[in-house]
């Protein structure tokens, strides 16, 4: 397991002057990598980046219902080497490239070693295609998720200010720091009440970090908890298209701009945020 998440990172490596990778993840279930995912790949692509978004979820991917894209072949049919990865790829808003996940029906085993290695080789074919490839992975730390993340150039890790997924969050970030993950690792904490209450819940779980695992946590940013993303979801539209001038869409498009800085993780590079907020507006 070791060598093969070596491989796949040296993959990744190789492969680093084309696409940017950014896996999405979190510890605990349900508190927003998805819609996060999806609205951050329009942000990028308003702003004339080539982004590819996977739904890496093999049992119960949903991203196609946050876009409202219908897929005849998902990724499902890229593990079972019926389909090429190039096959399976939807056009989405704002020329997204999208690849959906498998449904429940299609597929609830975890990946083998040689499924994932495929997967992941298949990816990096595409890297060449694109700026920047965003996957949106399950939630938790299994060998799937924990083989999308290192092979990724970024891992951003999505928490909300509840103790229990910031606990998993953390628990996410040692098992990345003790597979000697060579990337950054970010965090953002979504549906916070206030911008204060999401720097403490990233300052507390970086502090841990540092402490115990002497690893650097940067701080993404926070996005509130909003009725509209909710709206939005039940419409069926990302909701940087569904209420563009709202605070969490433009909460959403600094962080869009903060991680497709090349000066990353810097907020100080604000010509490409200023190009992202002049499209939403
Ligand atoms: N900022 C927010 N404000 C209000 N509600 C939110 C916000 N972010 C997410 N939600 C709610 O949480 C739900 C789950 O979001 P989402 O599907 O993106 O989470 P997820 O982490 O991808 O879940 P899973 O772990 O199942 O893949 C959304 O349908 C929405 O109702
Ligand atoms: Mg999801």
């Amino acid at each position: 397991m070791e060598t093969q998440a070596l491989n796949l990172q040296t993959s990744a490596v190789a492969a680093r002057s084309a696409a940017t990778v950014l896996a999405v993840t979190s510890g605990k279930g349900g508190v927003g990598k998805t819609n996060i995912a999806a609205n951050l790949a329009i942000c990028l692509a308003a702003a004339h980046r080539r982004v590819l978004l996977m739904d890496a979820d093999l049992s119960l991917g949903n991203l196609d219902l946050v876009l409202d894209v219908r897929s005849r072949y998902n990724l499902s049919h890229v593990v079972s080497g019926r389909k090429r990865m190039e096959d399976v790829i939807q056009a989405g808003p704002q020329g997204v490239q999208i690849i959906c996940g498998a449904s429940g029906l299609d597929r609830l085993a975890d990946l083998t070693d040689g499924e994932q290695h495929r997967l992941i080789e298949n990816l990096c074919r595409l890297q060449h295609e694109a700026d920047t490839i965003l996957i949106d992975t399950p939630a938790g730390i299994s060998k799937s998720v924990m083989g999308f993340c290192l092979a990724a150039d970024r891992v951003l890790v999505v928490t909300t200010p509840e103790a229990t997924a910031m606990a998993d969050a953390y628990g996410m970030v040692k098992v990345l720091v003790r597979k000697q993950y060579p990337g950054t690792i970010s965090l953002v904490v979504n549906m916070a009440r206030s911008e204060t209450e999401g720097r403490q819940t990233y300052q507390r779980i970086a502090g841990v970090a540092h402490r115990f695992l002497q690893a650097n946590l940067y701080y993404a940013g926070t996005l509130l908890k909003d009725e509209r993303l909710c709206a939005a979801v039940r419409s069926r539209t990302p909701v940087v298209l569904a209420y563009p001038r709202s605070q969490i869409s433009t909460a959403l498009a600094a962080l869009a701009a903060r991680l497709g800085s090349p000066r990353h993780w810097s907020d100080e590079d604000g010509s490409f945020f200023r190009r992202v907020v002049r499209w939403l507006n």
